[in-house]
C-alpha cells in the first residue's frame, strides 16, 4: 500500500490504500479500523502520518469516529440524481429503506414580506411551516424546513405532514407538482443541526434550497433541506 520511493505523500498514499479497500470489500462499513499503532507498524510509518490519513478520511466521510469506541468504516454515501423531482420518501423507498419523519415544528403563520416574496402570494397569507428530521432505517439523512401556502393544502395535518407531503399532495389534494429550481450549498452544521442530524457541530452539511411549482406555475414550496455530508453525494446529469 505505501511506496517510500513515491513522489506522493505517505499520508495520501495510505489514504487511498483505505480507499480501495472499502471499495474492494476488504474493510466493511462498520468494521473497526485498525488502530494507528497497527498502521504504524505494520508500513512502519509515523503515528502522526496515520493520523493526518485518518483525518483527512473522517472529513471526507469514508470514516466515522465514534467517541470512547473508535474509528469504524462509515456506512456508503448516497448517490442521488438531481434530474427528477422526486420527494425524501420516493427516494428512500427506491433504496429499499424505511423513511421515517420527527415533527419537529408544525404551524400555521402569516407570510412575512420575504417569505411572500419567494412563494409569489400576499405579505399577510397563512402558510405552513414545518420543519422536519427525515430519517432512513433510524438513522437522521436531513432536516428540512419547509413553507406551503396553507390554501394549497387545506387540510393538511401533523399527522399527513409525518408521511410523504408530496403523496398528500397528489394523491388527495388533487394537485399537479409540475417542476422545481434548487441550489446548493456547502455549510457546517451549527449547534441546533448538529444535534438534530446527529453530527458534530461544524460538521459538512449540504443545503438544498428548493422552489417547487405546480404545473400550472403556481409556487408550491420553498424548502432548505440540510442534508449530512457524509451520508449523502449529488449527481447532475449534462448534456452538451
Ligand atoms: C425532498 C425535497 C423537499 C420536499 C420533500 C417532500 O426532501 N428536498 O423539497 O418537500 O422531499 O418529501 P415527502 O413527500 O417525503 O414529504
Amino acid at each position: 500500500m505505501i511506496n517510500k520511493e513515491s513522489p506522493l505523500p505517505i499520508y495520501y498514499q495510505l489514504e487511498e490504500g483505505i480507499k480501495k479497500q472499502i471499495e474492494d470489500g476488504v474493510l466493511h462499513p462498520g468494521d473497526t479500523l485498525p488502530s494507528e499503532r497497527e498502521y504504524s507498524e505494520i508500513y512502519s510509518i509515523s503515528r502522526m502520518t496515520v493520523r493526518q490519513a485518518i483525518s483527512n478520511l473522517v472529513t471526507e466521510g469514508f470514516l466515522e469516529r465514534k467517541r470512547g469506541k473508535g474509528t469504524f468504516i462509515a456506512q456508503k454515501k448516497f448517490k442521488q440524481n438531481l434530474k427528477g423531482l422526486t420527494s425524501f420518501t420516493e427516494e428512500m423507498k427506491k433504496r429499499g429503506l424505511e423513511p421515517e419523519t420527527i415533527m419537529i415544528h408544525f404551524n400555521k403563520i402569516p407570510a412575512s414580506i420575504t417569505l411572500a416574496g419567494k412563494l409569489e402570494i400576499e405579505a399577510g397569507t397563512q402558510v405552513f411551516e414545518i420543519k422536519r428530521i427525515r430519517l432512513a432505517d433510524g438513522t437522521p439523512m436531513a432536516y428540512e424546513s419547509l413553507y406551503v401556502p396553507a390554501h394549497l393544502l387545506p387540510e393538511l395535518t401533523i399527522e399527513l405532514a409525518k408521511s410523504s407531503i408530496y403523496d398528500y399532495a397528489e394523491s388527495m389534494a388533487g394537485l399537479e407538482i409540475g417542476q422545481a429550481v434548487q441550489e446548493l450549498e456547502a455549510v457546517t452544521a451549527k449547534k441546533r443541526e448538529a444535534a438534530m442530524l446527529e453530527v458534530k457541530e461544524g460538521s459538512p452539511i449540504l443545503c438544498i434550497m428548493r422552489k417547487t411549482r405546480l404545473k400550472d406555475g403556481t409556487v408550491f414550496e420553498v424548502v432548505d433541506s440540510y442534508y449530512r455530508a457524509d451520508r449523502y453525494k449529488f449527481a447532475v446529469e449534462m448534456e452538451r
